[in-house]
């Protein structure tokens, strides 16, 4: 896709909607979710994605559109050079996601084999536990996982095929939204499924604290893959033909549809089975196999499940690799091909200890944290807010005038409401909100 544009309207929001819908909603939003209670942060994070994540992932493609470069060129083409600063950012938050998500990614292909021998279809929650558990600590299977989503998503990305594998979503993702229906269903009719989502659901207002909504506004970002420059990247391929606000709408639809799914998928039977949120990163992986098994023809559906969130998880991790390696090549003039291998390479040695944090070096803690979880609470933490915020500043009050334009707007014409509605939010609204939630966070 090197210094190419979308071929059409839909190949954009293709890509970016396969950037956005990946693990994020079937790994990430059920286990987090849970964690921090039901129905009041759902209710928060759906607030978020619609709000300022809608605005800020917005204003984000438009830097990327405007300035038709990688992260790392784009600000200082349309302002100061000391805003490249936030390429930076950008980068080093890219390839810290890239490295942890491609553990999670591994573990995906793991269970494709998994699934293909029979071993994960019972309905034994404890059994399943025990695997996942075995699994994630042997040092060798679960490093040589995180190698092979890598070296996919590398593979991809060289082949030349990425075009080919997001158009495969356009069918991909609606089979796979469909199998999650199916799984729902399932779920949901398990015995006390119903009912532990339901008092699950009840809002509990009171335990919003500030860590609470950086966690909801973290996942949002994190779902809608704003914050750090993937989109600005997709956004720089995109030619004059494209409307902006219709694509990131269509994303921010997709990607709440994928995370209710998500939700609804595997907390019901995380319930019905006696298994708990609190169970951590492995909650989907320990908890849907069961649901298999109580399918007809279960190891079907679950080599059809693993396959298909593996592609999800996939064109995920191609706007992650993109977002590195095209900013890099586009700044110092590097070839695709090396300069892709080389990121990918690395990206290996920093997810190995990540994956290791599982196992033999789960004992090592930062701040009570191993560290997969320490470089996700930095990326969807910190990163992600805090860059998303300085993008929304750089895009409303430094290069407003090729920022709307980018979306759309006339030159000269004053901007109507929607563009004034986008700059309020984007441009103090979502910063000032950003700012005072790591002030409480910090004062605890
Ligand atoms: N949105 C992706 C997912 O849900 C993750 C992502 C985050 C991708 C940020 C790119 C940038 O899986």
């Amino acid at each position: 896709m090197s210094n190419s544009q979308w071929a059409s309207r839909l190949g954009f929001i293709l890509a970016a909607a396969g950037s956005a819908v990946g693990l994020g909603a079937i790994w990430k939003f059920p286990y987090v979710a849970g964690q921090n209670g039901g129905g009041a942060f759902l209710l928060l994070t759906f607030a978020l994605i619609f709000s300022l994540g809608l605005c800020l992932l917005l204003v984000e493609m438009a830097i990327g559109r405007a300035a038709q470069r990688g992260a790392l060129r784009a600000f200082a083409a349309l302002g100061p050079r000391g805003w490249s600063l936030l390429g930076w950012w950008g980068v080093v938050g890219g390839f810290v996601l890239f490295s942890f998500y491609s553990v999670v990614g591994g573990w995906t292909l793991a269970y494709v084999l998994k699934a293909f021998d029979g071993s994960i279809v019972t309905t034994d929650g404890e059994r399943l536990g025990a695997i996942f558990g075995a699994f994630t600590a042997d040092p060798v299977h679960s490093v040589a996982a995180l190698a092979a989503f890598v070296g996919l998503t590398l593979a991809v990305v060289l082949g030349g095929v990425q075009k080919g594998i997001e158009a495969a979503s356009k069918v991909l993702m609606p089979l796979l939204f469909l199998l999650m229906l199916v799984l729902i269903v399932r779920g949901l009719t398990l015995p006390g499924a119903a009912q532990g989502l339901r008092s699950f659901l009840a809002p509990d207002f009171g335990a919003l604290h500030a860590a609470v909504v950086i966690d909801a506004l973290g996942l949002a970002l994190f779902s809608l893959s704003t914050g750090i420059g993937a989109m600005l990247v997709y956004g720089s391929y995109v030619g004059p033909e494209i409307d902006l606000p219709r694509s990131a709408a269509w994303v921010v639809a997709l990607t709440t549809l994928a995370s209710v799914l998500g939700g609804l998928m595997v907390l019901p039977p995380v319930f019905a089975l006696g298994m708990s949120p609190a169970q951590g990163p492995g909650l989907s992986y320990m908890v849907m196999p069961a649901v298999f098994a109580f399918l007809p023809a279960g190891q079907v559906f679950a080599v059809l499940f693993f396959v298909l969130l593996a592609v999800a998880a996939l064109t995920s991790s191609i706007s992650m690799l993109e977002l590195v390696a095209a900013s890099l090549g586009d700044r110092f003039g590097w070839r695709r091909g090396p300069v892709s291998i080389a990121v990918a390479v690395l990206v290996l040695l920093a997810g190995t200890p990540a994956a290791l944090s599982f196992g033999i070096w789960n004992g090592w803690r930062i701040g009570g944290r191993t560290l997969f979880e320490a470089m996700d609470y930095l990326v969807s933490n910190i990163m992600l807010p805090l860059g998303g915020a300085g993008i929304a500043l750089f895009a409303c009050w430094v290069a407003w005038p090729q920022v709307r334009r980018a979306l759309g707007a006339a030159e000269g014409a004053a901007d109507g409401a929607g563009l004034r509605a986008v700059r309020i939010v984007a441009g103090i609204v979502a910063p000032a909100i950003i700012l005072a939630l790591w002030v409480a966070n910090l004062r605890g």
